[in-house]
């Protein structure tokens, strides 16, 4: 049966030309549109879906606080979702005592993360502290200053004269590193440049310093060497300068630990999260902070100068205590990292076929990379638009994939990520890779 595909009406979908598969329901790791066509969703939507779509435990949390009492202001209440969440985050951080803020999308809290870092130092007497160091590639949201710190060309050209200036550095990208060095005997070139830039900018004027601690979409799920994160830490202490871990895309379990910092034995001051933190049940995200960052404002007898209405949200709070007691319950963040690496053993057996450039990833955040040239890594010209086309392809094959631009040189660059719902079972993994290849088949014959 062909899908159903709903005519635009008056609905602002961002992208103008195109209509979109009407679904109906979703169970597991399976969407199903109007027709009965099944999709299986190998993204987890935008790297989302950690538990699976359609748990009913989830669903009776939210419906029952709805009941209970939908809305509280965070600034006049509280409540039991948003203490008991709290805890639970609290639980995971990688410092003890954090003090958590719960927002709606990744990109306010990521806002909030940078104007936390700053009114901490202007709390400690040092208001000429004000910029923030981020990585290139890198993404940290949509909003004017979550678009100024990320490096996207393509969103933000633009919006060019309403975003602030912001200093990057190379990401830990290694497939495509600018000095061609090899990871193993590079001496952490892409760390060494945020002394570099720090200096540049002049210490006393650094407030921050953010990365995704392993790559989202931005470079297709690129893990850092070893010693990345501890040579950044260094740096950051050595300096004044605050570091903000995004983990808006790693957290809640998707790279086979609570959060990715687990990985490297990184020790953030400021953690932010979202997608995973719900699965999506309801839109949340939080910034962690180190209790010290707080004290510093409390002792001054002010507060955290930011509100916002939908803050700890109750339902999204029970929505949030929800999906971490199923993932806790199920033993889905150990399930995550075995069954990524099997997944991603899969994906490697792509390597063969010629326009496969890289495969990398951790737990179940997997990024395929595309190339016209594997020998020279060249990209496809963007005006092929060759992931647009592979994803479309996939698409009516019945499998969801995430597609990511201009990771090679800010405008070219080709690749997906494959971050399916921690449910996936061995048969679906098999039916991921299965429907990739068949994908890069008809690709090979057109391109
Ligand atoms: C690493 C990272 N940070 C921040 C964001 C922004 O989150 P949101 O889209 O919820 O605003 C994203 C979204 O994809 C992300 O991947």
């Amino acid at each position: 049966m062909s899908e159903y595909r709903y005519p635009q009406g008056s609905v602002l979908y961002r992208n103008l030309h195109r209509s979109y598969p009407l679904i109906k329901a979703g169970r597991g790791s399976y969407l199903y549109d109007v027709t009965g066509k099944k999709y299986l969703d190998g993204s987890g939507g935008a790297a989302v879906v950690n538990i699976g779509h359609g748990v009913s435990a989830v669903a009776a949390a939210l419906s029952r606080q709805a009941g209970r009492a939908a809305y509280l202001n965070g600034v006049q209440f509280t409540h039991e979702p948003v203490e008991k969440l709290a805890a639970a985050v609290a639980s995971f951080l990688p410092f003890p005592g954090g003090r958590i803020l719960f927002l709606t999308s990744g990109s306010e809290a990521i806002e909030a993360s940078i104007k936390l870092a700053r009114q901490y130092w202007v709390e400690r007497g040092k208001p000429e502290k004000y910029r923030v160091i981020s990585l290139s590639p890198s993404y940290h949201g949509n909003t004017l200053a979550a678009l100024s710190l990320s490096a996207r060309k393509h969103y933000q050209e633009a919006f060019r004269p309403l975003l602030f200036k912001s200093t990057k550095i190379p990401a830990p990208y290694c497939y495509r590193c600018p000095w061609e060095l090899v990871p193993s005997r590079c001496g952490l070139k892409c760390a060494l440049e945020l002394e570099n830039a720090i200096y540049k900018l002049g210490r006393e004027k650094v407030s921050a310093f953010i990365g995704e601690v392993i790559g989202g979409s931005s470079t297709g799920a690129s893990v850092p060497p070893r010693e990345y994160w501890k040579t950044i830490r260094r740096i950051c202490d050595r300096n004044n300068v605050l570091l903000i871990a995004d983990e808006v895309m790693t957290g809640a379990g998707r790279t086979g630990k609570w959060l990715a910092c687990q990985h490297f034995g990184l020790v953030p001051d400021i953690v932010v999260m979202g997608k995973g933190l719900t699965s999506g049940y309801f839109p949340l995200s939080a910034v962690a902070a180190k209790k010290g960052l707080l004290d510093v404002i409390r002792k001054t007898g002010r507060n955290f100068l930011h509100a916002q209405t939908f803050a700890h949200h109750p339902v999204g709070c029970a929505a949030a205590l929800a999906t971490l007691e199923y993932l806790k319950g199920h033993d889905l963040i150990a399930r995550c990292a075995s069954v990524g690496r099997e997944l991603k053993h899969k994906l490697e057996g792509l390597l063969d076929h010629p326009h496969v450039g890289d495969v990398r990833g951790k737990g179940l955040l997997i990024g395929v990379e595309f190339v016209k040239n594997k020998k020279k890594r060249t990209p496809f010209a963007r005006e092929q638009k060759y992931v647009e086309a592979f994803v479309a392809q996939a698409l009516a094959r019945g499998l969801v994939l995430w597609p990511n631009i201009g990771h090679a040189d800010g405008t070219n660059g080709d690749l997906v990520m494959v971050a399916p719902p921690f449910v996936i079972t061995e048969d679906e993994i098999s039916l991921i890779h299965e429907k990739i290849e068949l994908t890069l088949i008809d690709m090979e014959r057109k391109f």
